[in-house]
């Protein structure tokens, strides 16, 4: 059997999905009382970064040490990818001798190449397309807070990049509406994967319209990794793409405020908001550990049955 692959959020069934997050839970219970487990003794964690990281090598690394196992960290440049070794033959071997690989990357082809010759689970840790790990603990933040998102509106100002492809995505596998906001140019493009057909989408020219009743509201960086030639023209078509407190204030009055970080106070929004009382940026940077941590022991493990674990 070929292995299961996250390579996109979509790539999940709501039950897995849901299966996580039940995993999560108990997995971050444990950890806060300083109590081992450790199913993955003697697994190996391979991680391929094409671009920088904080959060995802750390929580990928800390996670995996937590759960018994060890991670190796490929940097590109130290890599013989750098030499222009194929990525196929990349797969082929450490795919031989690890239990699961994550890799951060620029095209989406680049993951599913990879996929298609590993033996072994893979991971998206950001693409150009999408970001899986980064709403697994955005949606799991979401719920800690204030329970199901089923029936919710999530409103997204800035960028329609990759990880607001992957809110597109989950929207449609959770039930909620995403109300997006980006400058004229930089829009999801009306017919491509994640918004042709998808119900739960609705695009606002305004981003405070896009605010309106929201229950969530979250952004990113005006200029994803790989985009930076274009970081002069996208500060002046973004301008009025920053979340500021007049902006939460059309949102609901107990709305979360969100962004994957790193964040640029000033731009894509105000140091009120995210260093304000709305603001759960940092339970959700910390919640990439529990999430993947499940999501790791899911991919190399298999379902765990509670009780096998008290
Ligand atoms: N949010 C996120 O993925 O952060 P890093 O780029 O620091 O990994
Ligand atoms: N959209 C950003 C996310 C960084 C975690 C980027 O791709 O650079």
């Amino acid at each position: 059997m070929p292995p299961k692959h996250f390579l996109q959020l979509k790539d999940f069934s709501r039950d897995e999905l849901d299966y996580l997050f039940a995993r999560t839970r108990w997995i971050k219970d444990r950890f806060k009382r300083y109590e081992i487990y450790q199913p993955l003794r003697d697994r190996t964690l391979a991680m391929v970064f094409e671009k920088a990281s904080t959060r995802t090598r750390v929580s990928f690394e800390a996670g995996m040490n937590q759960l018994g196992g060890i991670a190796i960290n490929l940097n590109r440049g130290d890599t013989q990818l750098s030499r222009g070794e194929p990525i196929e033959d990349l797969a082929r071997v450490i795919s031989r001798m690890v239990d699961v690989v994550m890799i951060r990357t620029f095209e989406q082809p680049i993951i599913e190449r990879f996929a298609a010759h590993s033996r072994v689970p893979v991971i998206n840790g950001l693409t150009n397309e999408y970001h899986p790990c980064q709403i697994l603990a955005d949606i799991y933040t979401f719920i800690e807070h204030r329970g199901s998102i089923q029936g919710k509106t999530v409103a997204w100002v800035g960028d329609s990049n990759n990880v607001c492809n992957t809110w597109l995505q989950a929207a449609m596998v959770f039930d909620f509406a995403v109300h997006v906001s980006t400058p004229p140019g930089y829009e999801v493009a009306p017919d491509g994967p994640d918004a042709r057909g998808n119900r739960h989408y609705e695009s606002f020219s305004d981003p405070a319209e896009a605010c309106a009743g929201a229950h969530l509201v979250t952004t990113d960086v005006w200029t994803s990794m790989g985009f930076e030639a274009e970081n002069d023209q996208r500060r002046q078509a973004f301008a009025q793409w920053k979340v500021d407190a007049a902006m939460m204030s059309r949102a609901q009055p107990d709305a979360l405020f969100m962004h994957c970080l790193p964040a640029h106070r000033g731009e894509e929004v105000a140091a009120e908001v995210l260093d304000g009382p709305q603001s759960v940026v940092w339970d959700e940077a910390e919640n990439r550990l529990h999430a993947q941590k499940a999501l790791l022991e899911y991919l190399v493990c298999g379902r765990i049955d509670d009780a096998a674990h008290p």
